[in-house]
């Protein structure tokens, strides 16, 4: 909050106490009572009625009408009970086979903390985009160039009414306006254990050939927050399994889906839960 909202606020505060006071003492005039007790029993019940009514209308005008309802919204949700929270609606952005995206959508039809709302994917022959048909998920397939000028993009999650995003083998950079308008909701799974084994060019077997040729003896998941760099975000959460002396890259990558089919659905939800105040 920056000091001009501040002001704002303490100024929607300052008119909507007075004008519900104002209005309150006008109502009560018109009725003409002499018990004054009764006069001001009605006094306060009026003030109390119509503050939330009137700091909301002006809010209106002064800019903070959001602040205010979220604000009037929690007090409702104090006295009354917390309504039972809404599924957090999701964006997939996928650019191949889409088995991840199939678990999780799999999850999301048992599981009610969230719904796959969209399917975002930059390659039209992707399998993935059969995976959203076969579940009737609306799916949009977007070129570079949409990506590196994302407001058609943005302005199609807005309509889907995504809250989250979730990449499941997306091949491309998220670009750093989309980030900004999801702080801290791009959540992504890498198959290997980062930091290493990360950066660009770093997905699919030629991370697995990696893993082998290092020599290590173990590899994973890895699901993190997205950030401007590869593979670079806060890291949620991570998952081992063996690397043998016999393993290829596509034995690896069956050991590391299935860890990502295991935990990521799970850990998707566990994070919006944890943030999803609504
Ligand atoms: C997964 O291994 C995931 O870790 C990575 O991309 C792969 C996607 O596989 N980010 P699929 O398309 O879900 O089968």
């Amino acid at each position: 909050m920056n000091t001009l909202n501040l002001v704002l606020i303490l100024l929607t505060f300052a008119l909507g106490g007075s004008t519900c006071a104002r209005l309150a003492k006008w109502l009560l005039e018109q009725i003409q009572l002499e018990n004054k007790l009764i006069y001001w029993t009605l006094y306060v019940i009026g003030v109390t009625v119509l503050w939330p009514i009137c700091v909301v209308l002006i809010s209106i005008p002064t800019g903070q009408f959001r602040f205010f309802s979220n604000y009037i919204k929690r007090i409702g949700e104090k006295l009354f009970g917390r309504k039972k929270n809404k599924p957090s609606r999701i964006a997939i952005f996928a650019s191949g086979n889409g088995s991840n995206a199939k678990n999780i959508i799999d999850y999301s039809k048992i599981n009610s903390g969230f719904e796959v709302a969209l399917l975002v994917c930059n390659n039209p022959e992707a399998k993935v985009l059969d995976v959203a048909k076969e579940f009737d998920i609306q799916s949009v397939v977007i070129s570079n160039d949409d990506l590196k000028h994302p407001e058609e993009l943005l302005e199609k999650l807005k309509e889907s009414d995504v809250e989250w995003i979730v990449l499941a083998g997306f091949l491309r950079k998220i670009p750093l306006e989309i980030i900004q308008v999801f702080p801290g909701k791009i959540i992504n799974i890498h198959p290997a254990l980062l930091p290493e084994f990360g950066g660009k060019g770093m997905y699919g077997s030629k991370v697995h050939l990696a893993v082998i040729e290092s020599g290590k003896k173990e590899t994973g998941i890895t699901i993190h927050y997205v950030d401007e760099h590869y593979d670079n975000g806060d890291i949620i959460f991570s998952a081992k399994c063996e690397v043998t002396k016999e393993d290829t890259p596509e034995t690896v990558q069956s050991k590391v889906h299935q860890l990502e089919f295991e935990h990521y659905p799970r850990i998707i939800n566990h994070c919006l839960q944890k943030q999803t105040v609504r």
